[in-house]
């Protein structure tokens, strides 16, 4: 089959992560008889030195018309002057928003043999298999009103958090989905106990659920669900909550798995169901993490598992994602560690290394 892509390495550690991440895929097109046709594009920092924006329109012109979008990192402290007009995760924010990527999932797995490698008790991570959904175009993040502004007694600034009931309904309804094809459960995380904005999110959510009998629906407050999350974190099976909120606890959530660097990300137009394809943005949770970067160290797995999650919710081939996270498992069960994962005993490799290992399970060579 046929696939058209788009890929964004962006800033930092972007273009190092994104080169094996293409690495991996290319050897699943030649083990499985697929064509991936790849259009490189700019974002963020880099996009922002070229051309003075963060996200021109060519390259959202270019994502709109391809089947799915990889994108590597934005961002670094060379952007970083908050006085500044355009920063480039605008470039981001505006991807999301200009391609409707409302769904932002977040599979938060332990590998078994890392169990032991985590800030955590192994009693406390064993069996954590559970999945975010992050609302991704609304919120915090994009309602308005939002500005500073300067008033007779000092500088003022505001930011908005506002949801409607349809933006609520279609992304607890992604978690509902999900959760019917995994352990029925979902959390709704909410602060409704003192926002508005989470009373109505409350609300839509019991009524989605009248519609789902069979899934099991629970309320959390955000802050006891960031506990819960240390204190009992195999509890969770589908976690649906707003812009904010998924942010902060999904970086919390990536301690579980041992790093930032082992998580990926799905941005999705859509519900996603098995076998079908659907529209979306792909990208490790991780960010551009510039004191790394150009030392050949950063941790590749993420990128390599949000490749995983692009073949099988765009382009529909579960057995080829299938395949790329065994490769990914099998490798670190022969004891390759990048540094953010590194434990004694174990194989320390770079980021290069680590990505051709992997290619090569994939290759099956
Ligand atoms: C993430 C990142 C982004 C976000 C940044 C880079 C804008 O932290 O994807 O979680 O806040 O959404
Ligand atoms: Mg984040």
């Amino acid at each position: 089959m046929q696939f058209s892509l788009v890929v964004l390495p962006g800033d930092g550690i972007g273009p190092e992560v994104i080169a094996e991440g293409i690495k991996a895929l290319q050897a699943v097109g030649k083990r499985f008889g697929h064509d991936f046709n790849l259009n490189y594009g700019l974002v963020g920092g880099v996009a922002i030195d070229e051309m003075g924006v963060a996200l021109s329109q060519d390259t959202l012109k270019m994502c709109q018309g391809s089947d799915a979008v990889l994108l590597g990192a934005v961002g670094g402290p060379k952007w970083d002057d908050p006085k500044v007009k355009v920063r480039p995760e605008d470039g981001l924010l505006a991807l999301r928003k200009k391609l409707r990527l409302f769904a932002n999932l977040r599979p938060v797995k332990v590998f078994p043999v890392l169990v032991d490698g985590t800030n955590l008790k192994p009693e406390v991570i064993k069996g954590v298999d559970f999945i975010f959904v992050r609302e991704l175009t609304g919120g915090l993040y994009f309602a308005r009103p939002r500005r500073q502004w300067q008033t007779p007694r000092g500088r003022r600034a505001t930011d908005t958090m506002t949801y409607s009931e349809q933006e609520i309904e279609r992304i607890v309804r992604v978690g509902f989905e999900l959760a019917r094809g995994r352990r029925k459960k979902l959390v709704s995380v909410d602060k409704a106990n003192v926002l508005e904005s989470s009373r109505l999110w409350r609300q839509v959510a019991m009524e989605v659920g009248e519609e789902y009998p069979d899934v099991e629906l629970e309320h959390m407050f955000v802050d006891a669900c960031s506990m819960r999350l240390i204190q009992n974190p195999a509890y969770f099976d589908v976690v649906v909550t707003g812009n904010m909120f998924g942010d902060i606890l999904s970086d919390e959530a990536s301690m579980l798995a041992g790093s930032m660097g082992m998580l990926p990300s799905a941005s999705l137009a859509g519900v996603p169901r098995e076998g079908a394809s659907i529209f979306g943005l792909y990208e490790p949770i991780h960010g551009s993490a510039p004191r790394r970067a150009g030392l050949n160290m950063a941790n590749p797995v993420a990128i390599i598992l949000s490749v995983a999650m692009m073949l099988r919710y765009s382009f529909g081939l579960a057995k080829e994602a299938q395949r790329v996270e065994s490769a990914i498992d099998e490798v670190l069960r022969e004891g390759y560690r990048t540094y953010d994962i590194m434990s004694q005993g174990k194989t320390k490799v770079g980021t290069k290394e680590m990505g051709d290992l992997i290619t090569k399970k994939v290759a099956g060579s």
